[in-house]
């Protein structure tokens, strides 16, 4: 197999290195059954019994401007469509299959006007596509371990022709990257067992996607998966390496890097409650608060978070998301400077919370009410220029006074009028210190 050049992946990713915040939208037909995306797998349905959710759906509600407009005030700056999950329906007019929206009562090509309507508010767009497809006649089902009739005897002799998916996949792959302008992610799920790379005939896909864009940058899921990275963290990776690491509702704890210990890419994907797709029971949504504290983790060991939403069977945002969104926005609004272009710190981890750094501003996101002055763990006192609030530019006073000369190794800032005392974090989500370092010395 080919190798690519580690070079690529980061010139590749230079931008989403950058953007840091996107998000993800998981939306199809399980909207309606409203028990998440792998309800026909869970539930083992076939494709007939899986039908009537095709002739019900009606998204009359489905505004894309909408979305975008709140992805883009949640401060988001790419987001993620699945044009096709692994239950196979096509959010897009693919003319390889009558399994599609413009067949459903929408009669639309959703894709399209998802695209239209997030380029519109200036945000980068990608596609989830599945490499799975429990629709399709000829992907394998029997021996299969994820399809809907994996061990059903009914299949057991079934003669499929795999070729034949594999022309299906590559050809809608093709149909998405050369008819609907250009997209800045291709997002692939994901492999299994012995259902990658390769199998998939994973090179000529990349070499024919990369031919029509060129620098579309790629999850590393035609190869790996949540459960493993594949070749990304290689010195040469292959080809279907991919060009960022993927990990699934958790965050990798000391961040993602190659065997030569180089910070890789990665992008944490995450649900705002315990579903991906539009999910009517599940209640257990994560606060604003954490998901804004989650994103700064991500950011702070070198990575991105791609936060999901999974619009209902209507096209509406749920409730509870929609309301996720403009509060981590009115955070993001303030505080962005601190995420945006900003990556691991050189100062270690400090106890009251956390710092990102971008060139020589380091930001300290202060979690927990320091009594008295705050110490700037790990900084050198002479180093530091002047410190700031983020979120309104305020002066934030140096805290040193008779209390801390035990300690003249570390710098302390205050926000209130005396040093000494102890005042209340204005932000108790978290509030960024802009921290402004002198070059460092010769
Ligand atoms: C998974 C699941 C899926 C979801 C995806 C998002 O691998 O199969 O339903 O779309 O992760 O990361």
């Amino acid at each position: 197999m080919r190798t690519q050049k580690k070079e690529d992946i980061f010139r590749r990713t230079e931008w989403f290195r950058n953007d840091r915040f996107g998000l993800f939208i998981h939306w199809g037909l399980y909207a309606i059954p409203a028990a998440g995306e792998w309800m026909m797998s869970t539930e083992r349905m076939t494709v007939e019994e899986y039908a009537p959710y095709f002739d019900q759906f009606d998204p009359v509600d489905f505004d894309p401007k909408t979305w975008a407009k709140l992805a883009k005030e949640a401060g988001m700056r790419y987001a993620v469509l699945t044009a096709k999950h692994h239950d196979g329906f096509c959010l897009f007019d693919s003319k390889l299959t009558d399994f599609k929206a413009t067949n459903t009562k929408a009669g639309r090509d959703l894709v399209r006007e998802f695209l239209d309507a997030f380029r519109a508010e200036g945000l980068k767009v990608g596609l989830y596509y599945s490499l799975l497809d429990w629709h399709h006649p000829d992907f394998p089902k029997y021996a299969d371990a994820k399809h809907p009739m994996r061990g059903n005897p009914a299949y057991r002799d079934e003669k499929i022709d795999f070729d034949r998916y594999l022309e299906y996949m590559h050809g809608q792959v093709k149909e998405l990257v050369t008819g609907y302008g250009k997209l800045d992610i291709m997002w692939f799920d994901f492999s299994y067992e012995n259902m990658t790379g390769e199998t998939w005939k994973g090179e000529q896909l990349v070499d024919m996607v990369r031919t029509y864009q060129p620098d579309i940058v790629l999850d590393n899921r035609l190869e790996g998966s949540s459960e493993y990275n594949g070749s990304i963290a290689w010195d040469e990776p292959y080809v279907c390496s991919g060009d960022f690491a993927s990990p699934e509702q958790i965050i990798p704890p000391e961040g993602v890097r190659d065997d030569a210990g180089r910070a890789l890419p990665w992008e944490l994907c995450a649900t705002m409650n315990n579903h991906w797709g539009y999910c009517s029971f599940d209640h257990t949504w994560k606060s604003s608060e954490m998901l804004i504290r989650k994103l700064v983790e991500c950011v702070s060991k070198g990575g991105n978070m791609i936060l999901n939403v999974g619009p209902d069977a209507k096209g509406n945002f749920p409730e509870e998301s929609v309301k996720r969104l403009r509060e981590i926005g009115a955070w993001m609004k303030k505080n962005g400077g601190s995420i945006y272009g900003c990556g691991i710190s050189e100062f270690p981890k400090p106890e009251w919370g956390r710092y990102t750094q971008k060139g020589n501003h380091v930001y300290a996101h202060v979690y927990e009410e320091p009594l008295g002055a705050l110490p700037l763990y790990g900084i050198s006192p002479d180093r530091i220029r002047r410190v700031t609030m983020l979120a309104d530019g305020s002066q934030v006073n140096r805290g040193e006074a008779w209390n801390t000369v035990l300690f003249p190794h570390i710098p302390f800032v205050n926000w209130g009028e005396d040093p000494v005392f102890t005042w209340p974090l204005p932000d108790r989500t978290d509030t960024v210190l802009d921290i402004e370092l002198k070059e460092k010395p010769e």
